[in-house]
């Protein structure tokens, strides 16, 4: 019998829908190919629906949710819709809903694509990152006193949970283990100052690392991982962390690899409904432009058809995606395609009918 998948799509704002939509074209192209069958459902959230209905995420879309096999999400963002109200409402919403507590970010230099680290080439750049999806700093925890007054007092707290720590780092072992590359994990954290917070972690870290012993353990704070990425990125291979530092060292992350137009990310719950992003944003002056590269968009597909087990099919992306950027876009990262969007997304297509890597 052949295999059906149903995937929920959330184009969302700005230019999230022209590369969605190159997406969708390169996983029927791949479905296709490797004889399975996916259905998309496409649900109208974002800024523009907000502004028009008021409404921001309803309870009968996220049942509706519930019942797909992943989410495959454009970009959410609008210039006049006060930021944190879609964010909070939709982006983090469903992380929470959903219990997406791994956020996973792979770093790679393709052949083709610029970098702006002097001297360093794709055999250096190749990590991914592991980033907590669900606590830290993220929760929303805490309240402000007398706002606007001059005894005004805000605090926001980062709850770690024990449960929370530990899924995530055993995930990141796993991971690591099934990478197969290096066989180093490097906790990212900040155990000089947050005594509390990285205390924790720290302990779990080297708790769970004693079920693994083939796998080195590596930290480092979270400062020095920046100075690191840019002087010696070879050195990493899985990077664990929590969710705001994850949240800042995967942008940066996404600049070496030659940026927004490549960079992509799975909100990842194992046993339930995952999602996946270019993480690029809305990009709201060049909508309709035909102007962004969808290699990003395209990755989110690959690593949604990893996550749900089509590794051949998202092994024919990759393949056809690092041919585009090794012949065809001479000039990602540096600030032109040289192509429309669509064009970029016809060029992989064509690759992987023909196997023409
Ligand atoms: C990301 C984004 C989000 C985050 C924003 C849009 C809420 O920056 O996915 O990294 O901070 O997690
Ligand atoms: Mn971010």
């Amino acid at each position: 019998m052949t295999k059906e998948y149903s995937i929920a799509v959330i184009p969302g704002d700005g230019t999230g829908p022209e590369v969605i939509s190159e997406g969708i074209k390169i996983l029927e192209t791949v479905a296709d190919k490797c004889g399975f069958v996916i259905n998309f459902a496409h649900y109208n959230l974002g800024g523009e629906h907000y502004r028009a209905t008021g409404e921001i995420l309803p309870d009968k879309v996220l049942e509706s949710l519930a019942l797909s096999d992943a989410i495959y999400l454009g970009a959410i963002g609008h210039p006049d819709v006060k930021p944190g109200i879609l964010e909070k409402g939709i982006l983090l919403k469903l992380r929470f809903h959903f219990d997406q507590y791994i956020n996973l970010r792979p770093v790679k230099l393709y052949v083709g694509v610029n970098t702006p680290l002097k001297n360093k080439l794709p055999e250096d750049i190749d990590f991914v990152v592991i980033r907590e999806n669900t606590e830290g700093l993220y929760v929303g925890a805490g309240g402000c006193l007398k706002r606007g007054t001059p005894d005004e007092v805000a605090i926001q707290e980062s709850i770690n949970t024990r449960k929370g720590v530990e899924r995530c780092i055993r995930y990141a072992f796993e991971y690591c283990r099934k990478r197969n590359q290096a066989k180093k994990l490097t906790l990212c954290g900040k155990t000089n100052v947050l005594t509390f917070a990285f205390d924790l972690w720290e302990r779990t870290f080297n708790e769970v690392a004693k079920e693994y012993p083939d796998i080195k353990t590596d930290y480092a704070h979270v400062d020095a991982v920046c100075m690191w990425m840019i002087k010696n990125p070879e050195w990493f291979d899985v990077i664990v962390t929590d969710n705001m530092f994850g949240d800042i060292i995967t942008d940066l992350a996404a600049m070496i690899q030659g940026g927004m137009g490549i960079a992509a990310g799975g909100n990842i719950n194992p046993g339930g409904v995952s999602m996946f992003e270019p993480i690029g944003g809305s990009a709201p002056k060049y909508t309709g432009k035909q102007v962004i590269n969808p290699i990003a968009a395209v990755f989110a597909a690959q690593i949604m058809l990893e996550t749900i087990g089509e590794n051949k099919a998202a092994a024919l992306i990759e393949k056809g995606v690092a041919k585009v950027l090794r012949d065809d876009l001479k000039d990602v990262g540096a600030g032109r395609m040289g192509y429309t969007t669509k064009e970029v997304g016809d060029l992989i297509k064509g690759y992987i009918e023909t196997e023409q890597f």
